[in-house]
Formats: structure tokens, C-alpha cells, sequence
């Protein structure tokens, strides 16, 4: 539906993040960013203002999209929560589309790190990142709306259940990866959205651009009976 957001303030992650290991090293993952990318443009298509808190990738910016550039979750911990906070500009909708990095070095070494005569192994000590997903959902200016993605290999429906009751969420968007032609770096996607009260759609398969635009209109649908329901326990 045309404008059906308009008026929202919607805040959308994407990409992956890169963590740092040495001045030439990072750990990373396989989220090309086209999913959360195709999201904030169906987000502005449908009248919403769109901040776009982008991973490392070389996407153009969708018209009409604020962009901000990350490429650690520590970055992108910083910039979501300053967005969350920006006074009388409250976000509607928060859509965690981002596959950030879970564990992070526990030290940046500042100098190459060198293989070791004799040694045939290295470890690196990783350290848990904040979850921003979840640091969102219980946020003093939580968005009336928390959506979060599950990337799963196995088991997705289980998976994702348990991740939208532990993140508080709304709503939880699951993807099977690893299989087939559908996932982290292809152009098509298959979508499972699951909710509260034993909610469950199917999006797809379909390009991402088609899945964002259904998933949008999921989205704006809610965002549309709350506003409607709260005004009138006004
Ligand atoms: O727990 P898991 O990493 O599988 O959860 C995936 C969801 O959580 C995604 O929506 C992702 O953007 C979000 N997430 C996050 N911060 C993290 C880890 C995941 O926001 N540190």
C-alpha cells in the first residue's frame, strides 16, 4: 500500500560486520546486505523515513535512504543506539536484518600477526559482542515494532521460536542457509515469519526485492492496527 507508512521512522541493519583481528585480518560472514538493503527501500517506497545502519558491503544506497557505514557490532551497537536515541524522533520499527558477528577478538593485535617457527597452531580469544537485536527490544525508546532475521542450517522453526521469546521480538524472519540457491549471497529468498500466538507466513521463494515488499506490508499492517488500537484506549 502506497504511504501506508507514512509518518514512520523506520531503522533497518544490514550486511554483515567485519571484526578485526590484526591490521589485515578480520573474521567475517557471507550476508551480502541485498535483503536489509531491499528492505529499507521497500520501507521508504511505502512513505516511511528509512535510517539504513549498513556492514561493510558495496551496495549502492537505496534512494531516499539515510545511510550510516559500520563494519564492527561494536560500530554498529553505537550507531543503532544513537538512533534509537535522538529526541522527539522516536523509531517505529526496528528491523535487525544485519548478520553481526556473535564473537569478536579480544584484542586487536596492532602489528601483522606472525606465523611462529615450530608452531602449528593459533588460538585467538574471542569475546561475545552486545546483542543489538535484543538491547533494542527492551530499550527505554523501544520501537512499537522489533524484528529480528534467524539464519539457520537446521532445525530453523525451533531455532527461531526460542530467538523471538529470548529477544522479546514482534516478529522473527527465519532463513534456511547453507542449502540450495536461496540465502546469505543469492537474489532470491525464501522467508518464514514467525510471531506471537502461533503466527506463522511463508514469504517466497521469490526474489528479495518481492520478499521485502511483502514483508513491508506485514510490517506496516501492524504497525497500522496498533496505532489504531491505542488511540482508541485513548
Ligand atoms: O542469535 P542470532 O545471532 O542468530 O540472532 C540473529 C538476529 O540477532 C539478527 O536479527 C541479528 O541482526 C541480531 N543480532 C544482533 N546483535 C548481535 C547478534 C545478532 O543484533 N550481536
Amino acid at each position: 500500500m502506497i504511504n501506508a507508512l507514512a509518518g514512520c521512522r523506520v531503522l533497518v541493519s544490514a550486511g554483515p560486520t567485519f571484526e578485526d583481528i590484526d591490521p589485515v585480518r578480520f573474521l567475517g560472514n557471507r550476508s551480502s546486505g541485498k535483503m536489509g538493503f531491499a528492505i529499507a527501500a521497500a520501507a521508504v517506497e511505502r512513505g516511511a523515513q528509512v535510517c539504513l545502519v549498513a556492514g561493510p558491503v558495496s551496495l549502492p544506497t537505496p534512494v531516499g535512504v539515510t545511510r550510516i557505514d559500520v563494519r564492527s557490532a561494536a560500530q554498529m551497537h553505537t550507531a543503532v543506539m544513537a538512533q534509537l536515541s535522538i529526541e522527539h524522533s522516536p523509531c517505529d520499527a526496528y528491523i535487525g536484518a544485519a548478520a553481526v558477528a556473535d564473537f569478536t577478538p579480544q584484542a586487536f593485535a596492532g602489528s601483522k600477526l606472525k606465523k611462529m617457527p615450530g608452531e602449528d597452531t593459533l588460538t585467538l580469544e574471542l569475546v561475545k559482542t552486545r546483542d543489538i537485536l535484543a538491547e533494542v527490544a527492551t530499550h527505554a525508546q523501544r520501537p512499537r515494532l522489533v524484528v529480528g532475521f534467524a539464519a539457520e542450517t537446521d532445525d530453523v522453526v525451533a531455532y527461531a521460536r526460542g530467538k523471538l521469546q529470548r529477544k522479546r521480538l514482534d516478529l522473527i524472519c527465519a532463513n534456511r542457509v547453507g542449502v540450495g540457491a536461496t540465502g546469505f549471497e543469492s537474489d532470491d529468498n525464501t522467508l518464514l515469519v514467525l510471531g506471537h500466538e502461533g503466527f506463522q507466513r511463508t514469504l517466497g521463494p521469490a526474489a528479495k526485492t518481492e520478499i521485502a515488499g511483502r514483508l513491508l506490508d506485514l510490517i506496516s499492517e501492524r504497525l497500522i492496527t496498533e496505532r489504531l488500537v491505542t488511540e482508541r484506549l485513548r
